[in-house]
């Protein structure tokens, strides 16, 4: 890829449908057929773009070690990952927060409580910040299960609606952040393609 090419690491499932609408919206090139593609990387040569399609939790390696230029990502997923990466734009697209949830009125029987989550990092340094001593468990998915069945006191996971929590009788006990999506950059790429960027940024910020 030449010098002027830019690479956009996208997140495959929910934020990108969203990020596609705004996209669309800013006048910028969004591939044909994504639906029906199994391809993890799709070329728009005539406009000099690529997107590559990533498990969201990947955006940020991809475009910290620069194989991305830029990406798209939620705000969790950069704080979770502690990438080095330029925070570029709030496209104030899947708003949601970052929660503590637990059983009403339970108390843990340990000393130290036990928490799952998907976010280890996330937990372990809100906890550690309030000086609380927990144990944090990791768990891909499904977190809401930890307390149900018993293996965790509490999560600290995304609540979007609240469905889920309300489905499986949890309850929102402390909000840790708001999260929205984000555009981010590689550092280099920031300095090297900066017109590329700035072209994006110009285009996404009215429709914000
Ligand atoms: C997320 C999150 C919650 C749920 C919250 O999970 O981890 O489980 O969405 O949304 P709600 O408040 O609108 O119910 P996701 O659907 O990404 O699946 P996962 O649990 O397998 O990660």
């Amino acid at each position: 890829m030449n010098n002027n090419n830019l690479t956009i690491a996208m997140p495959k499932g929910r934020i990108m449908e969203e990020a596609i609408e705004i996209w669309i919206k800013a006048g910028l090139p969004v591939p044909e057929d994504l639906d029906e593609t199994r391809k993890l990387i799709i070329n728009m040569k005539h406009v000099q773009t690529r997107w590559i399609l990533a498990k969201p939790m990947d955006v940020p390696t991809y475009v910290e070690y620069g194989v991305a230029d830029i990406g798209i990502v939620g705000k969790d997923v950069i704080m979770e990952s502690e990438r080095d990466v330029y925070e570029l734009l709030d496209l104030k697209i899947s708003p949601c927060r970052l929660s503590v949830a637990g059983i009403p009125g339970a108390s843990s029987k340990d000393s130290v409580p036990k928490i799952a989550s998907k976010y280890p990092k996330i937990a372990e340094k809100y906890y550690r910040e309030q000086g609380k001593q927990v144990e944090v468990i990791q768990l891909h998915g499904s977190v809401e299960l930890g307390p149900i069945i018993g293996l965790a006191d509490g999560i600290v996971d995304i609540v979007s609606t609240g469905r889920t929590l309300k489905e499986n009788g949890l309850i929102e006990l402390e909000t840790i952040a708001p999260i929205t999506t984000r555009l981010i950059a590689n550092q280099v790429s920031y300095r090297m393609k900066q017109d590329r960027i700035k072209e994006i940024i110009d285009r996404l910020s009215p429709v914000l």
